[in-house]
């Protein structure tokens, strides 16, 4: 069977000769999966709208939702986008390169493929070395959604990509594991009201002292609802992050720790005759464990006071979540939404198939 060939690089200083290679292949039309500081990202150049379709052939994405467009540097965004405003270009001089996505007015020269048929185009500078020299290699922007199936959590690990898109990639980078785990905040310029339509590991606080002026964060953002009409961003219509199984977010909401976990315990202890699955953080897991011994299958994605740590932990942990193939049903304790909790919220609603809310009292 054809499998993509693999070529592993040190994260820091990654080798010419692979960067030459992947950059030749991008140059012919082919993807590459290369690493990020965010996830893995399955990459065509930008400007070669049949190896853009092919993006979206080999992650089966629908046409309407758009990629982001990898770029080196403040100078090569004015290949991609127009009427950048001066204080966009002061606020990018800080964030880049960085896990920030701006949404900004698309230059025509840009096949409108690249962003589903939008006048829009959604641009970052990633702060990885392997990404940064691969885009200066080819010497133009780089197109790549996240590196994984549509749905599916995205790759934090090579891996993941194989086991994902092995056959239809033509080379992956493989640069160990990324650093923050949950893809780039996304934010948009163009519309009258700047908003966050993805959150990422850029938080609300840290994009008002960067722009000078606040975003608007919506439910959608926050991952309650799927949008039906016309989305401000095409991914809010999508599931996402899905894992094959059931997957039950037990939310906090105004509960103190205490009385959260006795919730938490409670709701447990009602599925006693399955085997069950509990993704959370390590203290909650030492107390549940505790409390309902060894029946459960626990997953632990890092300290409570680490949301850093949970973010990079979140998505190996959904995938290995799909392997444990004898328990029946999954749940998943909620982290406080401040900073990258906001991402993590975000993607554990949209992974979720139901969410309870801890009440008090
Ligand atoms: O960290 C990341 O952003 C990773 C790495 C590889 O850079 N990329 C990534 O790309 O997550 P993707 O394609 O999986 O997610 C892009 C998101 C989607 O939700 C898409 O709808 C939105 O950005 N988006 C892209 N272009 C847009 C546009 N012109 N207007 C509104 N939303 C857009
Ligand atoms: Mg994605």
């Amino acid at each position: 069977m054809y499998r993509a060939r693999v070529v592993k690089v040190d994260p820091l200083r990654p080798s010419d000769k692979a960067i030459e290679e992947a950059a030749g292949i991008l140059r012919s039309g082919g993807l590459v999966a290369f690493p990020t500081e965010t996830v893995y990202g399955l990459g065509a150049d930008a400007f070669n709208s049949e190896a853009v379709l092919k993006v979206f052939k080999v992650k089966r994405r629908p046409l309407d939702n758009p990629l982001i467009v990898h770029v080196s540097s403040l100078d090569m965004l004015y290949q991609v986008a127009a009427d950048i405003s001066e204080q966009v270009v002061r606020a990018l001089a800080i964030a880049w390169p960085g896990p920030l996505t701006v949404v900004l007015k698309r230059r025509a020269e840009v096949p409108a493929v690249v962003s589903g048929g939008l006048d829009t185009i959604a641009a970052r500078c990633p702060a990885h070395p392997v990404a940064l020299k691969l885009i200066e290699a080819l010497g133009r922007p780089i197109a790549a959604p996240s590196a994984n199936l549509a749905g599916r959590p995205s790759p934090t690990r090579a891996e993941h990509v194989i086991e994902d898109l092995g056959d239809g990639v033509d080379l992956i980078i493989d640069a160990e594991e990324t650093f923050f785990g949950v893809e780039s905040t996304v934010v948009d310029l163009v519309s009258p009201i700047p908003q966050i339509l993805r959150p990422g590991p850029i938080g609300p606080e840290e994009l008002e002292k960067v722009f000078g002026f606040r975003f608007s964060l919506t439910p959608y953002a926050r991952g309650f609802s799927m949008y039906t009409g016309t989305p401000p961003s095409p991914g809010m219509k999508y599931r996402h992050y899905a894992p094959n199984k059931k997957l039950v977010l037990v939310e906090k909401g105004l509960c103190d720790t205490s009385t959260y976990l006795d919730f938490l315990i409670n709701t447990l202890k009602t599925y006693s005759k399955e085997l069950l699955a509990l993704l959370a953080t390590r203290e909650t897991i030492e107390e549940v464990s505790r409390r309902l011994g060894t029946s459960i299958m626990y997953l632990t994605l890092g300290p409570r006071e680490n949301l850093f740590e949970i973010a990079r932990n979140l998505y190996s942990s959904l995938r290995n979540l799909d392997k444990l193939d004898s328990v029946s049903i999954a749940f998943s304790e909620g982290v406080e939404e401040r900073g990258v909790g906001l991402a993590i919220m975000n993607r554990l609603r949209k992974a979720s198939s139901e969410r309870i809310v801890c009440e008090v009292g």
